[in-house]
């Protein structure tokens, strides 16, 4: 199955998983076989939103295919400050570019940006909703790391609310065999209800707990998260709830000897420094595999013809409630719903409540 655009890691099959990391793997063994391969393509990066890892390794997986990039990693200095909309932006860059790559704060964002692209477009994380491409990163760290991905228990640690990262990964990772999940996190920051409907729904083995010791030894693989301070609207929550999970040297005296610490990055505390030098510590490495993973997504995608979108027709309201959704500002997208166990909005996927 193949796909225009990258917006949700849900909608990508296995298959096209396996060709994309056989590329990858073709790439990452003789990357100068690769280096003239998106000559002439341009790509846009528009971050509407802070990065280092997805900004830059997007960017230097595009120069190393040979192809160029235009963009902005602030938005203040384009006319979306003097009230340009999403939509135009996106009409603008996609008539200048072969391929948008997009990070935007708002839920949602990056499938409103698509229905106006002639090309495709990349999701680089739609606020707390999904962040495609870091899971793309950690399916590829596993399955390098581990000779494939399977029979294995994660770990999920900190802020399980807000992580887009961690709702990326649960989506990819329900389509592999025998994995279990240990969701840890404070009560406050717990995995969103509509996350917990979709892992009972496909039959994922999960437990939630709020300890980090009592779960370690049982992990094969770690994945730290940060407290996202940014998605807070109550600043006295987040200093409550910051540094609730260290991970130290002395408390992986108890993990597995071959278990995988990941973290997407950046960190704040909760890993400590003296982790960095545990062969376990696979953080800085998955970074760099993310640039390969990259390579590979842009080549597959600079193959893709322009097509002239056609934006859906729709008239009423938008019934989303989701504040942080792209459509409580862009009341002018069209009303886009869905059928999952109940109505959703098809642009954040959150529930669609109706009296
Ligand atoms: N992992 C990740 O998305 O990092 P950045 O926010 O630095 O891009």
């Amino acid at each position: 199955m193949d796909i225009r655009h990258l917006i949700n890691i849900g909608d990508v099959s296995l298959e096209w998983w396996e060709s994309l990391y056989s590329l990858c793997r073709e790439i990452m063994a003789d990357p100068h076989a690769f280096s003239d391969s998106c000559r002439g393509r341009v790509m846009a990066s528009l971050f509407f939103e802070p990065s280092t890892r997805t900004c830059f390794s997007f960017q230097t997986a595009m120069m190393r295919l040979g192809g160029s990039v235009f963009g902005f990693s602030d938005p203040s200095s384009t006319s979306a400050s003097k009230g340009e909309t999403l939509a135009d932006t996106i009409r603008m860059v996609s008539a200048y570019s072969d391929v948008i790559v997009m990070r935007h704060p708002s839920e949602g964002a990056a499938m409103a940006a698509s229905l106006y692209s002639e090309v495709p477009l990349i999701n680089a994380g739609d606020g707390g909703h999904m962040h495609p491409t870091q899971t793309l990163t950690d399916l590829t760290t596993i399955s390098a790391l581990r000779g494939g991905i399977g029979d294995m228990t994660v770990g999920l640690c900190g802020d399980l609310k807000n992580g887009r990262t961690v709702h990326s990964l649960v989506l990819a990772l329900s389509k592999f065999p025998n994995i279990s999940y240990c969701l840890i996190s404070p009560r406050e920051l717990a995995m969103p209800d509509y996350m917990l409907d979709f892992m009972r729904k496909n039959g994922q083995r999960f437990i939630e707990v709020t300890s980090l010791e009592s779960s370690l030894p049982q992990l094969d693989i770690l994945y730290m998260t940060r407290i996202q301070r940014e998605r807070f609207i109550d600043p006295l929550e987040y200093e409550r709830l910051k540094g609730v999970y260290v991970l130290t040297r002395r408390k992986l005296d108890r993990a597995k000897p071959d278990l995988l610490i990941m973290h997407p990055l950046p960190r704040v505390d909760e890993i400590a420094q003296d982790v960095d030098d545990d062969p376990r510590a696979v953080y800085f490495e998955q970074a760099r595999y993310g640039m390969f993973i990259r390579m590979a997504l842009l080549y597959q995608m600079c193959q893709k013809p322009r097509i002239k979108p056609a934006v859906p027709e729709s008239a009423g309201e938008h019934l989303c409630r989701n504040p942080v959704c792209i459509t409580q500002k862009n009341p002018y997208l069209p009303v886009l719903t869905k059928e999952d166990d109940g109505l959703c909005c098809a642009y954040c996927d959150k529930k669609i409540l109706t009296i």
